[in-house]
């Protein structure tokens, strides 16, 4: 019935805001689907070890490839499905994060090529609402240190390649105003939750009735 997705950097408190909404819209008696990328089936686990296993060489084209497979193989198997039976899928991630980490952070593909290459890959597949958490990189390295987060190979890059992918995620929100809700992640995670949640009730009266209102669009 509807996609939203959650996008911004290592650190932003995305994965927070994605659990908070999944339990609020049980709360309400939705049936949902919460998943995270890369992963949510054997296949894309799988390749998310391969991809964040800090020691691993991975060319910048192997890489894009892999997280495109991972999404391939989670838009069929899970949330396809889920949005055919009716539920509200959550996605911890989605296509933008390609754009942003690997197009613009890693430089390896232009957005124009990317956006025919994710619709290949997500079968038009494209989220009703993106939710942008954005924090300064010094703010999010904070939050992932204070976490005893250990970092990934992902998470091992230095401040210019989060300064790029900041950039390329801010550029996707003015081309999709639409689509794409910023969000200041250095408010509180109430008053995130609170902004989202507003939003996504608006959207549920929008779309009551009209499932896969936005399937298939071409604003990608
Ligand atoms: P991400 O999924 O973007 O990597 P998380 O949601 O896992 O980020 O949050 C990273 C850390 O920051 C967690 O310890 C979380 O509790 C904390 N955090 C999340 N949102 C906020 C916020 N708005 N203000 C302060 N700390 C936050
Ligand atoms: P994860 O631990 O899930 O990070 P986070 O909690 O910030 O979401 O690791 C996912 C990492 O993979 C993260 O550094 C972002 C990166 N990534 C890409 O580079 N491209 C992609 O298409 C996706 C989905 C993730």
């Amino acid at each position: 019935m509807i996609l939203l997705t959650f996008e911004g950097i290592d650190g932003s408190g995305k994965s927070t805001q994605a659990q908070l909404l999944n339990e609020r819209l049980q709360e309400e008696g939705h049936e949902t689907l919460l998943v995270r990328e890369p992963g949510g089936t054997e296949l894309s686990e799988r390749v998310r070890s391969l991809l964040l296993e800090p020691a691993l060489n991975v060319h910048p084209m192997a890489e894009l490839l892999l997280f495109s497979a991972a999404r391939t193989q989670l838009v069929a198997e899970r949330i396809r499905p889920a949005l055919e039976t009716g539920r509200i899928v959550i996605c911890d991630r989605f296509y933008d994060s390609t754009t942003a980490y690997q197009g613009a952070g890693r430089d390896v593909a232009d957005p124009e090529w990317l956006q025919s290459f994710h619709r290949r890959v997500t079968e038009g597949l494209v989220p009703d609402r993106t939710y942008l958490v954005e924090v300064d990189p010094e703010t999010a390295r904070a939050r992932r240190e204070e976490d005893g987060d250990e970092g990934d190979r992902m998470e091992a890059e230095d401040q210019h390649f989060y300064d790029r992918v900041a950039a390329s995620y801010a550029a996707l929100a003015e081309e999709h105003p639409d689509r794409i809700l910023r969000l200041d992640g250095h408010r509180s995670i109430e008053a995130l939750h609170g902004t989202i949640w507003s939003d996504v009730e608006a959207l549920l009266g929008e779309n009551r009735g009209t499932p896969f209102a936005d399937a298939g669009s071409s604003d990608l």
